[in-house]
C-alpha cells in the first residue's frame, strides 16, 4: 500500500520514522498547505513533496494519513475518501458526532477503509492488561478511575491557543488515550454523567510567539463524571487542565478478585500493577506484548494489514466515533444536568496476537 502524509508538522516525525518499522507499506508521499512544511520533510525522508490536490489526484496512492490539525480532520477526511483513498486520521477523529457519522457512511459507501488514532492501547501495556482480565486476574470488572490532572501546556507550547479552542481542551486532546484505552478493556459505554468547568478565563502563553501574552479560554478545562459501560463497570473520570499537580495513577480498573493499575494510555509501555487478595502489595507484571516504545503508525499499519486480509481493522472508524460521543457526553451531562444516554456503540478491537513478529500484523 502506498501512502501519502496530509499535515506535516509536529507529530509527522514519527510517523515518518516508525512506517519504516512495518511490512505492507510504503510512505512515498506528503503534503501540508504550508508547502514548506512539506517539502523539507520530503527532503528528510527521500519522499516527494506535492500539493494536496496532487497528492489526492495520484491514483498509485492508496491510503492517506491525516496529521492536519483538528479543526481540519473531517474535510481533509472527506475529501481522500472522495479521492478514492482510505484514510487514517490523527485523534480527535472529528469534533461532532455528525461530521464522524458523515466520514463513516461515505467510507462504507465508497467501500474503503477509514481509521483513527490513538493507537497506544495496541502497545505493550495495554494489551498485557486486557490479558490479564480475560485470564480473569481480577474477576470481572466492576469499576475504576481515569485521572489525568495538569495545568496544561501553554507554558511550553509554542502555539499555547490551540489547545484552548473549542474541541480542544483536555478532554479532546488528551481525552482520547483514555476513553480509547477504557473502550478496548470493558467494552462499549452505556451512559455519562458529567460536568465540565473552566477555573480561568483567560491564560498566559509562555513560549514562541505567545510569550507573555494573554488569550482566552473557549473550552471546558476541568472535566469530571462517571461513565457506566455496557459490561455493567463504573469508571470515575477527572481530566484537567486546571490543576498544577495531582499524584493518582492514570488507570485504575478494580474487578471481583483484584485490581489492577494501568500504565498512561498516552504511552505504549508499562508499568503494568496487579493486586489479589493473597498478595502483600501491588505486583509489576511483565509485559507480555510487543511495542513498548513510541510506536504511533501501529494503527495505520493495522489498518493496512487488514485491508489486505479482509480482517476488521482495529482503530476503527467506529471506535473513534464511539469515544468521540463518551468525550462530547461529559459537557452535554454538565449542561443539562441530566444522565447522558450513549447513542453509538462498537465492537471491541480483537486483541494484538503477541506471538508475531516485530512489524507483522497478520
Ligand atoms: N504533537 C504531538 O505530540 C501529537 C501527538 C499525538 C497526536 N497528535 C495529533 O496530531 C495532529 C497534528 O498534530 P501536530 O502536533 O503535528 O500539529 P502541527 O500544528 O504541528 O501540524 C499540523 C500540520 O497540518 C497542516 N495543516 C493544517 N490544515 C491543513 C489542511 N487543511 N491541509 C493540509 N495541511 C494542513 C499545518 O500547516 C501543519 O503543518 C493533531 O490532531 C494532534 O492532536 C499530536
Amino acid at each position: 500500500m502506498k501512502i501519502g502524509i496530509i499535515g506535516c508538522g509536529n507529530i509527522s516525525r514519527t510517523y515518518f520514522n516508525n512506517a519504516k518499522r512495518f511490512g505492507g507499506l510504503e510512505l512515498v508521499a506528503c503534503t501540508d498547505i504550508v508547502m514548506e512544511a512539506a517539502e523539507a520533510k520530503a527532503k528528510e525522508y527521500g519522499v516527494k513533496a506535492m500539493k494536496v490536490d496532487e497528492l489526492l489526484a495520484d491514483e498509485s496512492i492508496g491510503m492517506v494519513i491525516n496529521l492536519t490539525v483538528p479543526q481540519a480532520h473531517t474535510e481533509v477526511n472527506l475529501k481522500a475518501l472522495n479521492a478514492g483513498k482510505h484514510v487514517y486520521c490523527e485523534k480527535p477523529f472529528t469534533l461532532n458526532l455528525a461530521e464522524a457519522s458523515k466520514a463513516l457512511d461515505l467510507a462504507k459507501r465508497r467501500k474503503l477503509r477509514i481509521g483513527s488514532a490513538p493507537d497506544t492501547f495496541l502497545g505493550a501495556g495495554y494489551q498485557t492488561c486486557r490479558s490479564l482480565i480475560e485470564e480473569g486476574k481480577i474477576g470481572r470488572p466492576i469499576a475504576g478511575t481515569v485521572v489525568m490532572l495538569c495545568r496544561g501546556p501553554e507554558k511550553w507550547h509554542p502555539n499555547a491557543p490551540m489547545f484552548y479552542q473549542k474541541g480542544a481542551g483536555p478532554m479532546f486532546d488528551i481525552g482520547p488515550y483514555y476513553m480509547t484505552a477504557l473502550v478496548s478493556l470493558l467494552g462499549p459505554a452505556k451512559s455519562v454523567s458529567g460536568y465540565a468547568s473552566k477555573a480561568f478565563e483567560e491564560r498566559t502563553g509562555g513560549a514562541g510567539a505567545f510569550a507573555g501574552k494573554k488569550f482566552k479560554v473557549e473550552t471546558p478545562t476541568h472535566y469530571s463524571g462517571t461513565v457506566e459501560f455496557g459490561c455493567g463497570a463504573l469508571v470515575n473520570v477527572a481530566i484537567s487542565f486546571d490543576i498544577h499537580r495531582g499524584a493518582h495513577n492514570p488507570v485504575e480498573i478494580y474487578g471481583t478478585e483484584g485490581s489492577l493499575i494501568c500504565p498512561d494510555p498516552n504511552t505504549f509501555g508499562g508499568p503494568v500493577k496487579l493486586y489479589q487478595p493473597w498478595m502483600k502489595d501491588w505486583t509489576e507484571c511483565n509485559l507480555t506484548h510487543r511495542y513498548a516504545e513510541n510506536s504511533r503508525m501501529l494503527g495505520a499499519a493495522d489498518m493496512v494489514a487488514a485491508q489486505k486480509s479482509g480482517r476488521p481493522h482495529r482503530c476503527s472508524g467506529e471506535l473513534a466515533r464511539h469515544v468521540l460521543e463518551l468525550m462530547l457526553a461529559f459537557e452535554e451531562a454538565s449542561k443539562t444536568g441530566k444522565k447522558y444516554t450513549m447513542k453509538t456503540s462498537c465492537q471491541i478491537p480483537k486483541p494484538m496476537d503477541a506471538s508475531l513478529p516485530e512489524g507483522t500484523l497478520d
